[in-house]
């Protein structure tokens, strides 16, 4: 397994290491969608975006390879009064059973082997519906810090951007992460993006150049 959470919520099963508020990504997001839009959070973890979707009124599917990672987030869900689908499994090998306005991870995807990307990406954007926003929270390669044995094919600058030709790029930033998730103090470079397909009828966007 290349990601090591799986362990860790096993090891953890009364906490929640990644806390139980929304990550600040998911708030930003969620202000982006329709009502009762549905929302599909890949390595969705211990279940604090998902809760937090459901709790806005969106129908929600959370995936995560942890099946201890998701009974953490069941519980939480009927603490808070949500409903969440949740399935347990390899986000990049799972058929997803309808489309969403929203594909969504938080520091999960970049645990997809880079040479399983580009059929991971575009049986995403096929059950994606028109006009639909995907977000994403990647490890880039800038600053690589290597925490508990996880083995990462990090993003380059631009890898994501790639795999969304034709998508209206909503927001791209680069960034630091602060964690000690191994006792130890250290960052992580990340990159946020979020970008919206083309609307029924529209073939796709034209990127504004570096200049504009
Ligand atoms: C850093 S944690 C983030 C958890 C959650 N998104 C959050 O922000 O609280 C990454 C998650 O991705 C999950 N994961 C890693 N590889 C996966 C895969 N191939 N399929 C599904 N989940 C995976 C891990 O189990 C872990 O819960």
């Amino acid at each position: 397994m290349r990601s090591p959470w799986a362990r860790e919520y096993r090891r953890t099963p009364e906490t929640y290491i990644w806390g139980t508020e929304p990550s600040s990504f998911a708030r930003r997001v969620a202000a982006l969608l329709p009502s009762a839009a549905r929302v599909l959070d890949l390595g969705c973890g211990e279940g604090r975006d998902s809760v937090y979707f459901a709790a806005q009124g969106f129908h929600v599917v959370g995936v995560d390879a942890s099946r201890a990672g998701i009974a953490k987030a069941r519980r939480l869900a009927e603490a808070r009064g949500v409903r969440v689908r949740w399935l347990v499994g390899d986000m990049a090998r799972l058929t997803y059973p309808r489309p969403f306005d929203l594909i969504y991870s938080c520091g999960a995807i970049h645990y997809v082997p880079r040479l399983q990307r580009a059929r991971f990406f575009s049986r995403l954007q096929s059950v994606t519906l028109a006009g639909g926003v995907h977000a994403h929270v990647v490890f880039t390669d800038r600053e690589v810090y290597v925490e508990k044995g996880e083995v990462i094919d990090y993003f380059t600058p631009g890898e994501l951007a790639a795999a969304y030709a034709g998508w209206l790029i909503l927001h791209r930033e680069e960034g630091r992460i602060a964690c000690s998730q191994d006792g130890t103090p250290h960052h992580h470079s990340v990159e946020s993006f979020i970008a919206r397909a083309p609307a029924q009828g529209e073939t796709g966007a034209t990127q504004p150049s570096a200049k504009e």
